[in-house]
This record gives structure tokens, sequence and C-alpha cells, in this order.
């Protein structure tokens, strides 16, 4: 497991700071976001099982459900504390893995332990360390603790999933998935994190800051620094160079609201 640099603690205050529209809605997106989460790592896992992967990796996706689902819990309580209410209705079908039509089990485990862990879980430890940093009511700063605490095993997660994957007899075609996936991956994570035009959106209220809420410019900057210091290394220690396919993503400029 790789070292955390130290982390800053912000006091957490009983002053009562006002929670915007906008902050009443991210803990709200937070709660779905969550739920998903643990639905697609228990199909994961699922896979797992079916595959007799190892055990180890089957007991690290269940434990990860869990926490996703407390998780869940502590942003409903942020987002009750919000002044929140109902959470919107969860679209079912994005709770659930399809596989594509002939595909193995290893191939879309390949595909989404990729995509969700090695890329999304990866991305969420710097982004969740800065939400953090200056986010001081109690419910927010407590979920946010226990997020970053989890999130740190959960990119182990997928990494340890990859290196086990290149190393199963069928480590030619998890390569050549990889290769092929990469660019759309990198790409529809620049969609949801540096959407173009973010880059000006760098300023929000102060007190959205300490309900846990930051500028979508520095969800851009933390993303361009996650390729220096964790893509590249990583994939390069299993032998992946993610430089093709991040240009290749890059070149597809992809904006908020298209796929
Ligand atoms: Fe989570
Ligand atoms: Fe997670």
């Amino acid at each position: 497991m790789t070292a955390e640099a130290p982390q800053k603690t912000p006091t957490i205050t009983d002053e009562d700071i006002p929670a915007s529209d906008a902050v009443r809605a991210e803990w709200g997106r937070r709660v779905e976001a969550e739920y998903r989460s643990a639905a697609i790592t228990h199909h994961l896992t699922l896979w797992l099982i079916q595959m007799a992967a190892s055990p180890d990796l089957i007991h690290d996706g269940l434990r990860i459900v869990g926490d996703e689902m407390v998780h869940a819990e502590m942003s409903f309580a942020a987002f009750a504390d919000a002044g929140g209410t109902a959470v919107p209705p969860l679209t079912r079908e994005s709770l659930a893995l399809p596989l594509k039509p002939g595909e193995s089990l290893e191939m879309a485990v390949t595909r989404y332990g990729v995509e969700v862990f090695c890329l999304g879980e990866t991305v969420a430890v710097p982004l969740f360390k800065v939400l953090r940093e200056g986010c001081v009511v109690r419910s927010a700063r407590e979920a946010l603790d226990r997020v970053l605490r989890d999130e740190v095993r959960h990119r182990e997660f997928g990494w340890t999933l990859l290196a086990y994957l290149v190393e199963q007899p069928c480590a030619d075609e998890v390569r050549a998935l990889v290769k092929r996936e990469l660019p759309g991956m990198f790409a529809r994570l620049r969609r949801n994190y540096a959407p173009v035009g973010g880059e000006d959106k760098s300023e929000i209220p102060e007190n959205d800051r300490k309900w846990g809420l930051m500028p979508i410019a520095r969800y851009g900057a933390l993303l361009e620094r996650c390729l220096e210091r964790d893509y590249r290394p990583r994939f390069g220690k299993l032998g992946f160079d993610v430089d093709a396919a991040w240009d290749e993503a890059c070149k597809l400029r992809p904006r908020i609201g298209t796929s």
C-alpha cells in the first residue's frame, strides 16, 4: 500500500453554517453514488466468486460493499443536516453490471475492475482528500473522514485485481482489452472530472467548502496530477503504457452530457 501524505485536520464547528441548494444537491448525489458503488462492487464480487478467483479478492470485495453502504448512510446524514429530505430515486438499471454478448466473466471483470477501481477509486483518494480540507460541518466531515480512509483500500483492491488478472491464462486477452478500452475509459473520466470549460469554474462560496464541496476546476487539476502520480506508474508497473490512451482521450474532448 502506498504511503499517504499526512492529512490536514480541519476543526469541526458547531456553528450553524447555512447549506445552499448546491450543498443539498451534491450530498444527495453522493448518497446515490455510494449505493451505486455498493451495487457495482457486489456484482463484480459475484463474478469473482463464479470465477473461483482468489478468496482474498472475494473477501476484499465483500468488505468494500459494506464500506459503501456505510458511506451511503453517512452521506445521507450530511444530506439530512443540510435540509435535504428526499434523495432522487435511484436509476435501477445503473445498479447492475451488464455483460456484453459473448463476453467472458474474466473480460467483464477486467473492464469494470479497471474503470471503476483502477481509475475511479484511485482518483477518488486525492479528490476526497481535498474535499475534506476545509470541511468543518460535523456530519459532512465525519462522512468524508470515513470515505477517505476506506478509499485507499478500495484503490488497492483495483490494482491487486489487475495484477491478478494479468497472471491468469487469459492474460493476453486482458492486456488487449485494457489497451483497446483505456482511451474510452479515460475520456469518460475526463468528461466527469475535467469537462470542457470546467477550468474556468474555480470559485465556490466559502460556506459550500465548509460543507465539503470544491470547485469543478479543482477536480480537473487533481485528475491531471493523478495521471502523473498514480496512473502512469501503477499501470507502468504492470506493463501498460497509459500515455497514448490519455492523448487519445484528450483528443475526444468529451463534453458534459455526452458519452
Ligand atoms: Fe464510497
Ligand atoms: Fe469506494
